[in-house]
Formats: structure tokens, C-alpha cells, sequence
């Protein structure tokens, strides 16, 4: 397990238990999705490599640093997307390849259904951004998809994760960082996490229809 990484600072803990609360409303949800990407990107960055860049100062000639790597970010379709505002926040000149996959209510397999990933892959570093790691079908499916396109470096961003999601995730691709805000504890009969947050996309686009559940 030693691609997981599952973040211990308190401010994750913190904003993760908010977005958890069944009282927390679809715009506090997005904000709180939106401050955790933050969050988790600064700690699934911090080995990116990095070039030195001569400029200056209004003061004198001097040397710095830029990132030497190119980035491009694929959210899954539709949760994912509340991750990419911040994402490219911190990312500027990152790249965002779009993949749409739902769960199957009956089988819980991913469906693919929207995929804009151009023929190649350029970029040298790839995150999959998607807040639900469930069974891990979904993110074992786009990541290898991520990988037929031929993107070798892959990180998956995600924020609340079950053990057998995690389990299977980093089985099919062991290369693939893990970076979670939070480990919970199982998947119940409906493959949805325990205790989790419920339906990721439908607490952010606020489609959750009274009664459905
Ligand atoms: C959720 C979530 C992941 C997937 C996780 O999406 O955002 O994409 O399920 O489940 P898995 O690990 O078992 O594959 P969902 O199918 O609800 O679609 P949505 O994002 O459009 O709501």
C-alpha cells in the first residue's frame, strides 16, 4: 500500500467531516470539495519536478524555479467535475481532458459514456480527479483508459475512499498514486461507501429527488 497516501492534516479532517454532514447544502459541498482539491493537490504535488529559470528582480539578475513538467487534469464525469475550478487554480497551464462514466444501479460496473481524450496523450504527469473511490471500478476503468492514451505518470485525487475500492485500485495499477482526504470503513449491499457522504454528484449539483433514496 505504499501508493496511498491519506491525508492526516487537520484541515482535511476537519473540512472532510463538514462535507460528510448530511446538513451541509449543495453550495457548501461545492466549496468544501473545492478547499479539499486545494488541499489534497498541494500534497499530491509536492514531488513534481522542477527547472531552474533565470530572471529577474526589480533588484538584480537571479535564478528561480518553474514547474518542469506538463499537466493534464481528467476528472470523471459527472462528481470530478466539482474538483477542477480549484484544480486549475492551483494548475494553471494544466490541461482538462474530460471522461463521463456512471455506476450501473444494477451491476455497480462503471459505464462509459463521454470520452474527449485526444489521440495522444502530451502531457508528462496525468491526475484523475474523482471525490468517490467505491469498488474502484470507475477509477481502474478511466485509468486504464488514461494509460491506453499513453500517459505514464498517474496520480488519482480522490477524497473519500473504501477499502476494497483502495484494494482494488492499487492491485490494477500499483504505479498509480492514491492520494485520499479520508479512509472509510466499507462498502454496504448497494456498493455505496459506509459512512461515506452519499451521491457525490447529486450533493453538488443539488439533483438529489426527494423520496428516490
Ligand atoms: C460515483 C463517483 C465515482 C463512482 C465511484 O459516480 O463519482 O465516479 O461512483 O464508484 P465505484 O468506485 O464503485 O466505481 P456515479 O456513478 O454516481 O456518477 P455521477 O458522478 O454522475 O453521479
Amino acid at each position: 500500500m505504499g501508493q496511498v497516501h491519506v491525508s492526516a492534516h487537520p484541515l482535511v479532517q476537519h473540512k472532510v467531516t463538514l462535507l460528510a454532514d448530511e446538513r451541509t447544502d449543495s453550495k457548501t459541498f461545492r466549496e468544501l470539495v473545492r478547499e479539499l482539491t486545494q488541499l489534497l493537490l498541494y500534497e499530491a504535488t509536492a514531488d513534481l519536478p522542477l527547472q531552474t529559470t533565470d530572471y529577474h528582480t526589480p533588484m538584480e539578475a537571479t535564478t528561480g524555479y518553474r514547474i518542469g513538467a506538463s499537466i493534464g487534469l481528467v476528472p470523471i464525469i459527472r462528481a470530478g467535475l466539482g474538483m477542477v475550478e480549484a484544480a486549475v487554480d492551483a494548475l494553471p497551464r494544466a490541461e482538462v481532458w474530460h471522461l463521463g462514466m456512471y455506476r450501473d444501479e444494477a451491476t455497480h460496473r462503471p459505464v462509459s459514456y463521454y470520452n474527449r481524450l485526444p489521440e495522444t496523450c502530451p502531457d508528462d504527469i496525468v491526475l484523475v480527479l474523482d471525490p468517490m473511490l467505491a469498488t474502484g471500478g470507475s477509477a481502474v476503468d478511466a485509468i486504464s483508459v488514461v494509460k491506453q492514451w499513453g500517459a505514464t505518470t498517474i496520480k488519482f485525487i480522490g477524497i473519500i475512499g473504501a477499502p476494497e475500492g483502495i484494494d482494488l485500485l492499487s492491485t490494477a495499477h500499483p504505479d498509480v498514486a492514491i492520494h485520499l482526504a479520508r479512509q472509510d470503513r466499507q462498502l454496504n449491499a448497494d456498493r455505496f461507501i459506509i459512512p461515506g457522504l452519499g451521491d457525490a454528484g447529486d450533493r453538488l449539483f443539488g439533483t438529489i429527488v426527494a423520496g428516490a433514496e
